[in-house]
């Protein structure tokens, strides 16, 4: 898969250990920056990542930045953007079977880089499984999410 990757400076010094895994996973990395820890504004960086995704470029994204949290919020503004802060691994493996997350969220001063490779390697490691029979519950709640994306977002 090509993986979106994007964070800003409090993500910034785990961007690398995280590329690296997913190169050494047999995935290509996409890096959307940035590239210091001067002070960027996290949405930018979620934007690139949600964009690489909508155009195809991608097909799933992590970002990270200090928490996690204000990429993951950015992120999730985002159509066909389904983005999750997950700091465990039951999380980043059933987001994506149960939930179809496309975006993993990491938050660089949360986390230390051991339990990120382990996050970011349970996260392409696992797969949709609302097409398999007897799963199909998932399909449809996803489906139920789809539904509120598009037509949920008046306020
Ligand atoms: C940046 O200082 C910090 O606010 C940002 O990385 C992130 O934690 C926001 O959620």
């Amino acid at each position: 898969m090509r993986i979106a990757v994007g964070t800003d400076h409090g993500g910034y010094l785990l961007k690398e250990t995280i590329i690296a895994v997913i190169s050494e996973t047999g995935h290509e990395a996409l890096d959307f920056g940035t590239d210091s820890e001067d002070s960027v504004d996290y949405p930018d960086f979620a934007e690139k990542v949600g964009s690489a995704i909508q155009s195809g470029k991608a097909d799933r994204g992590i970002v990270i930045c200090g928490s996690g949290i204000g990429g993951c919020i950015a992120a999730n503004k985002m159509q066909g953007v389904y983005a999750a802060i997950c700091h465990d691994v039951y999380s980043a493996q059933q987001g994506v079977e149960h939930d179809d997350m496309n975006v993993l969220c990491l938050g660089g001063r949360i986390i230390g880089t051991e339990l990120a490779k382990v996050l970011v390697k349970t996260f392409l490691e696992a797969r949709f499984v609302g097409e398999d029979q007897g799963q199909e519950r998932h399909k449809r709640r996803v489906e139920k999410v789809k539904k509120l994306e598009k037509e949920g977002k008046q306020s």
